[in-house]
């Protein structure tokens, strides 16, 4: 077990990963900032666990990320972890996605990354002491039809992280991605389902394939304790696979020519 004094801030900790990864690092004598758009929204138990200091923080207005890395190191005096988690998907044919919905994609899940990793470096770098972990995604690694701008951007946060993690080496930081499967969270309910006719009925029937496979998909307590064992286990690894799926994904993607592997998604998707 951690000492007592260890501090985590989480972003996204409403639902799903976030707050499965609150819960599980509260439970093991973490102190930890849950941070969230709305806080009044937050499971009742966040609210009264005395080892959980839960804080507004969207991830796209840097007055509400400063003030709250503020008002963390002013109850907790140190960070040690930052877990870049909040994000959703956007979906659909690239053709049906306007430019504000192409944006506000990026801007939540690569550059409200970067902005809530710029806020913390300071303070990591003074300490000569941190570890960033950030939740991309299978999807980062290999694409999917009706999600290339959703992969675009955990590709984006792959390639951030990776260049990041020497800079930052020096000081003693270091960098790492937890790499989900499907995991059953809010996340299908939040997904941004744009329709385009004119790719359907592929679009349509690739969309519901998509939702039908989060059947098989991973607990959020489960990418908890994969993230858990990130931080506290050690290793170098900069990609952390939470889980069978993004495993056996990840594999494929190295072992099978790429034009194997993309016969393979396509058959898959009823292309
Ligand atoms: N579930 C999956 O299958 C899956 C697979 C691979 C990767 N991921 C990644 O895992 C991460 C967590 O998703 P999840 O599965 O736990 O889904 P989730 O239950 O929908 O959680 C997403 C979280 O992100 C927050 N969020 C969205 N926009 C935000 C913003 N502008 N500022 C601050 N917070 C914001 C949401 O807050 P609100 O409650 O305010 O909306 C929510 O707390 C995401 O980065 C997602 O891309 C998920």
């Amino acid at each position: 077990m951690a000492p007592l004094n260890q501090v985590i801030l989480i972003t996204g900790a409403s639902t799903g990963i976030g707050l499965a990864t609150a819960r599980y690092f509260a439970q093991r004598g973490w102190q930890v900032v849950a941070t969230m758009r709305t806080p009044h929204k937050a499971p009742a138990d966040l609210h009264t666990l005395a080892n959980v200091l839960v804080l507004p923080l969207d991830v796209l207005d840097v007055a509400s990320i400063e003030a709250a890395v503020a008002a963390a190191l002013h109850a907790f005096g140190r960070l040690d972890v930052l877990f870049n988690n909040a994000g959703y998907a956007l979906a659909g044919a690239f053709e049906a996605l306007s430019p504000a919905q192409v944006q506000q994609q990026f801007n939540t899940n690569v550059y409200g990354v970067m902005n809530v990793t710029r806020a913390v470096l300071p303070h990591f770098r003074g300490r000569k002491q941190g570890l960033i972990l950030t939740t991309t995604s299978v999807g980062g690694h290999i694409a999917f039809p009706l999600y290339s701008v959703y992969n675009a951007t955990k590709f984006a946060v792959e390639g951030f992280m990776e260049g990041l993690q020497y800079e930052v080496k020096q000081f003693n930081i270091q960098v790492r991605t937890i790499v989900p499967g499907t995991v059953r969270t809010d996340f299908t309910a939040a997904i941004q389902y744009v329709p385009a006719p004119d790719y359907d009925p592929y679009a349509q029937r690739v969309h519901e394939q998509t939702l039908a496979s989060y059947a098989h998909a991973a607990t959020p307590e489960s990418v908890a304790r994969v993230v858990f064992a990130a931080t506290t286990r050690g290793g170098t690894s900069a990609r952390v696979l939470a889980g069978a799926q993004p495993k056996l994904v990840y594999l494929l993607r190295w072992l099978l020519p790429r034009r194997v592997l993309s016969g393979l998604l396509n058959r898959t998707n009823g292309g």
